[in-house]
């Protein structure tokens, strides 16, 4: 039965059903005077109420008291829930809002859907080193659909911090270390979940997090401090931001750090300033798990009420867990700490976006048992799974194409911990996937190889400093003709929390390598992790690597297609392996110096090198090797000389050298010579994938626009400075040919 008082509300709107969510401006101002109304209509309370959030019984992250949410929501003092899992318990906790509380405003339910619902897709970090825009959107539509099926309407994705250290765990979560490739995966991932129409059942409003600078925390340790030149904050950190905000992305996460010593929860600078006026986001901002309350910690607010204060002053609108909101802003207004106004704002943006999400038209349309289930786990999203899987993998060595391997080898010993494991292929963040439908290696390879004998050994565990099973794993060696070796890290050795300072394989896992080794066999290392590993033992000593992170569903079935020549592997990484940990943080896109180390040959001393480890990184970014070759031709530009406001266009032809098709992600990278701010040796303004059959060559043509030259000056404004620039053009950050071409005053 409905409360009599909710009953003109809900008319109210179901009423109006057919004109709401497609976007128009008219129908955008009939939501704001519906907004409106409704704010008029509104308590205090219930006005909080649209600006809590709480978990329901599966938590991400630390708990406290139990708090009694059915009560508080059936007085209208929740606005959304996330980690409720199911469409019965979400439909229950909706039933509650809508028919039990005075005003009956829909909860808006939210999860964390980072890479895949149900039908699990590989770890962002994997699935960026695609450089394949379209399958990675692709992914995010498929993980929408799923997860709309099941009764969620936001996600807490996608994650789009910048990250160039890779003992921070969260380096997984997001596309890498590259600003303008990390912009153009945020897009393709908002336009995946949000698709055209947010107010369609099949569309998740998404959340561009964490707001901002996380990916820095200093020595890579999660949740650390934060210091930050307002320089590299607008050169590196912000650009996937602005085109999350650009392509329209509903919600935006603060994020647990402190920048220079404000926390991002309460930096209304960062926060209110920079995101509304500068980046122009009109959405909504949730803090993350409890980070109104530890800003207490932080030591920049006393107490709960003083951090309420901080955080409502700051922009901050919806509270994810910590509670402070519920209890002190009612209190702070009271005592006339905040205004009316303040809250309204707050409020508005939070009933705009469940407008927008279609829950106002029809609260329950995202709740439909019969057509949800048969939505989720389909042959056509696994399939999109294995597509865009095997396209992440990255071929990192392959000494005399010891890959692909021939269908016709008689035996092949699969040795490792992570050969027939299920669980850990799924990655960490895996939402509501488990491993029952996972596809192994051993699956991946049987089913590809149906002939070919396999000798299984685990060889060890993960991370433990057992050898017991090096014995057998050997006896398994000697008997084939190659030696698959899966090893890595688990799945939760990466993500929130799972900030690592050594960066080897873990446990005796090079052990085993090198006892396989001593056998003769020719060995190919699969290896599985969330983030770049100091191999350089395995680089030095096994012919053949293949990077596959954490693939997902379809993990062994994507490793298969590689290793066995169905798929010519074409993925590039987005973030540079370190030799060592003492060579982070490493990027390439970094500054020149006033005394460059330059190269091998170099011998002088009062150079910026170390005395122990080369500067380079082992893999450099944008690196990936392909079973065919690549030949690039030197750079082609349209004009020597441009103006500021010209175009130049660089074309190169590449030809492909082997004998198989493949292919190729062409990279462009500019470097500004002699600015009034030194810029990075290179930067990437641009990629191309082409596909190539042997002996073909294609001309790939990038035109430079004004806006590509920019940087920020000193006085932090965005120009193109005269002078003399470089294009380079590769097949990796350090692998191009190069031209150079002047910018001259108008
Ligand atoms: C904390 C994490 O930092 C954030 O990414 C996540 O969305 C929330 N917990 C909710 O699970």
């Amino acid at each position: 039965m409905l409360k009599k008082k909710a009953i003109p509300f809900i008319l109210f709107f179901t009423a109006t059903l057919t004109l709401l969510g497609s976007g128009t401006n008219m129908e955008n101002n009939k939501n704001s005077s519906k907004i409106e109304s409704l704010l008029h209509q509104m308590t205090l309370e219930e006005k909080v109420g649209q600006l809590v959030q709480y978990s329901g019984t599966e938590p991400t992250g630390p708990t406290g008291e139990t708090i009694n949410v059915v009560e508080k929501i059936k007085k209208g003092k929740v606005g959304s829930l996330l980690n409720v899992i199911g469409i019965k318990k979400i439909r229950k906790m909706q039933n509650i809002a809508v028919k039990q509380s005075r005003l009956g405003i829909p909860l808006i339910f939210a999860l964390d859907i980072i890479h895949g619902y149900k039908t699990i897709f590989p770890v962002p970090l994997a699935m960026a080193s695609s450089w394949d825009m379209d399958a990675i959107e692709k992914a995010s539509r498929i993980a929408a659909i799923e997860a709309t099926a099941s009764g969620i309407q936001w996600t807490f994705a996608p994650m789009v911090d910048i990250a160039r250290d890779p003992r921070w765990g969260r380096i997984v979560e997001g596309a890498g270390s590259d600003p303008f490739l990390g912009a153009a995966v945020a897009k393709a991932q908002v336009k995946g979940f949000q698709g055209k129409n947010l107010a369609h059942a099949k569309t998740v409003l998404a959340c561009a997090k964490h707001y901002i600078g996380y990916g820095a925390s200093m020595a890579g340790r999660d949740y650390n401090n934060v210091d930050m030149s307002n320089r590299t904050l607008w050169e590196i950190y912000m650009p996937p931001f602005q085109a999350a905000i650009d392509a329209g992305v509903g919600t935006i996460m603060s994020s647990f750090n402190d920048i220079n010593g404000i926390p991002m929860t309460g930096n209304k600078e960062l926060l209110n300033i920079v995101l509304r006026n500068k980046l122009g986001f009109k959405g909504f901002v949730v803090s993350d798990w409890n980070s109104v309350a530890e800003m207490i910690s932080h030591g920049y607010a006393e107490n709960r009420y003083q951090a309420a204060e901080r955080a409502l002053d700051a922009g901050l609108d919806m509270d994810m867990v910590s509670d402070v909101y519920s209890q002190e802003l009612a209190k702070l207004f009271k005592n006339k700490q905040i205004t009316m106004e303040q809250i309204d704002n707050s409020v508005r943006k939070v009933l705009q976006a469940k407008f927008d999400v279609g829950l106002f038209a029809d609260p329950f349309m995202y709740f439909n048992e019969k057509e949800g289930k048969p939505l989720v786990l389909k042959k056509k999203h696994r399939d999109a799974s294995r597509d865009v899987a095997k396209k992440s993998i990255v071929l990192l060595k392959n000494d005399k194409n010891l890959l692909p391997l021939d269908k016709s080898i008689k035996t092949i010993a699969l040795i490792g911990p992570l050969a027939n494991n299920k669980k850990d292929l799924l990655g960490p963040w895996h939402a509501q996937g488990n491993s029952k439908p996972v596809v192994t290696i051993m699956q991946g390879i049987k089913k590809a190889v149906p002939n070919t004998k396999i000798l299984y050994s685990k060889g060890c565990e993960i991370n433990t400093a057992n050898t017991d099973l090096f014995k057998e794993a050997v006896e398994a060696a000697k008997k084939a003709d190659v030696i698959i070796a899966a090893v890595g890290e688990a799945k939760d050795m990466s993500a929130e929390a799972h900030s690592r300072a050594d960066l080897d394989l873990p446990g005796v896992q090079k052990q085993l390598l090198k006892e396989l080794k001593k056998t003769g066999k020719p060995i190919v290392v699969v290896l599985m992790n969330g983030r770049p590993l100091t191999i350089n033992w395995t680089k030095n000593n096994i012919p053949a690597i293949l990077e596959t992170w954490f693939l997902g569903t379809e993990a062994g079935n994507a490793i298969a297609d590689v290793l066995f020549g169905d798929y010519n592997p074409s993925g590039k990484l987005t973030v540079s392996f370190p030799h060592a940990v003492g060579q982070i943080p490493i990027f390439y896109n970094h500054r020149r110096v006033g005394r460059p180390h330059l190269g091998p040959d170099d011998e002088n001393q009062f150079v910026s090198k170390y005395i122990d480890i080369p500067n380079d990184p082992l893999f450099p970014f944008g690196y990936g090797l392909s079973y065919t070759t690549f030949e690039y031709s030197d750079v082609n530009l349209s004009k020597k000389i441009i103006t500021t406001e010209e175009t130049i266009t660089a074309t190169v032809s590449i030809t492909n050298t082997g004998k198989i098709k493949g292919k190729e992600t062409a990279q462009l990278y500019i470097h500004d010579l002699y600015a009034s701010v030194t810029q990075p040796i290179k930067k990437l303004i641009g990629f191309k994938q082409i596909i190539l059959n042997p002996g073909e060559t294609e001309k790939v043509s990038f035109n430079i626009k004004p806006s590509d030259l920019e940087m920020y000056n000193q006085a932090m404004e965005k120009v193109v400075e005269p002078g003399k620039f470089e294009v380079y053009i590769g097949t990796n950050s350090e692998d191009v040919k190069t031209a150079g071409f002047t910018v001259s005053e108008n």
